[in-house]
């Protein structure tokens, strides 16, 4: 059995920061912003709304969207990196507000990876037959963890969550993945939980141990060849070239990382599905949320193959080709 999309919803708060009210918290401008990243606005949660309310919403509009009932899942994996609590899960809070009594659920941490990685993971599931319907949300509340007195982070993160169901299949669905990590490198995207590291915490402008702190350009050449490579090793693996891929889906980081990455796997970015000008990073949302705004906007259709590419903290990186 194959691991087929049967469904799909995403969900963003409501407020919005654009780049002029970005100029409030940093020195920094519209034009700075959208000629470096693309970016031109990021969704905020409410001080009361937090990861799980995001995954909540994008997984009850994925259960409608697939016309099945929250019963009938088997397995909620859930991707984030700000999780509401470390215990309870994010998915095991999901579980209960969808009532997805069946389902067993944990949550993964790959960073922006981490949809591609529950993806992998999702795919083991259906094709050893232990499990049926799987559902992989990714979702962040980044604005939790940004330092807004930081302006090389602040203007990039933005919060939202995507959820598919992956249903086995006799049609195509997965069709092969490449996932991987470079450790060494793991300190060049931070943000801390338990350990006392006086060091990290000072290099953070606001010294908050949970701020994320990135070294932006080692970053970015990081996530170029990543992406670049994972994208390749997928085709590789099928006998494709990227020619017979209909749609890329990558992480929403960096307009520029997307345009160089193009340019190494010799494609026209009109085969890039991008949403970062709307979004921002939002971490593991970023790859579900624009496979949902593909979709809604007829650039990916069923037949259609496709790769999802992630590539971010860990330092990780993840992709997967696949036939919608
Ligand atoms: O999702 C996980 C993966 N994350 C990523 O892939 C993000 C990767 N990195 C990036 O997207 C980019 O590195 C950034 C957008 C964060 C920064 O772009 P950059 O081209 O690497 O710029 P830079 O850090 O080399 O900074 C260039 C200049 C600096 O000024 P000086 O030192 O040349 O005088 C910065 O201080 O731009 C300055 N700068 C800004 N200026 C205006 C940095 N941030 C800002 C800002 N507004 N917001």
């Amino acid at each position: 059995m194959n691991a087929k999309i049967i469904g799909m919803g995403h969900y963003a708060p409501q407020k919005v920061y654009t780049n002029t009210d970005m100029e409030k918290f940093v020195e920094t401008n519209d034009e700075w912003i959208v000629q470096r990243t693309g970016i031109k606005q990021r969704h905020i949660a409410a001080d009361d709304e937090f990861t799980t309310d995001l995954a909540t919403k994008a997984a009850q509009k994925a259960l409608e969207n697939a016309g099945i009932g929250a019963e009938e899942l088997d397995l909620i994996i859930l991707a984030t990196v700000t999780p509401d609590y470390f215990t309870p899960s994010c998915s095991c809070v999901v579980q209960k507000n969808i009532n997805a009594k069946n389902a067993a659920a944990f949550d993964i941490n790959a960073a922006c990876s981490g949809f591609v990685t529950g993806t992998v993971i999702a795919k083991q599931f259906i094709e050893t037959g232990l499990y049926k319907r799987v559902m992989v949300i990714g979702a962040d509340a980044l604005s939790k963890a940004t330092d807004y007195t930081d302006r090389s982070t602040c203007i990039l993160f933005g919060d939202a969550a995507g959820a598919v169901i992956y249903g086995a299949s006799e049609e195509n669905g997965v069709m092969s993945i490449d996932i991987g990590a470079n450790g060494a490198d793991g300190d060049k995207l931070t943000s801390l939980a338990y350990r006392y590291d006086e060091e990290e915490i000072n290099m953070r402008l606001s010294k908050n141990p949970n701020h994320i702190r990135m070294a932006g350009s080692e970053v970015m050449n990081f996530a170029v060849r990543a992406m670049t490579k994972a994208a390749q090793r997928v085709c590789k693996e099928k006998g494709f070239t990227i020619n017979d891929v209909d749609v890329i889906i990558p992480h929403q980081a960096n307009i520029r990382i997307i345009e160089s990455a193009a340019k190494l796997l010799k494609v026209d970015m009109n085969k890039i599905f991008t949403n970062l000008e709307f979004y921002g990073n939002t971490s593991s949302a970023s790859v579900p949320v624009a496979m949902c705004e593909a979709v809604e906007q007829g650039v990916l259709k069923r037949g259609d193959k496709f790769i999802i590419v992630g590539f971010g903290g860990g330092l990780t990186w993840g992709a997967a080709l696949i036939e919608y």
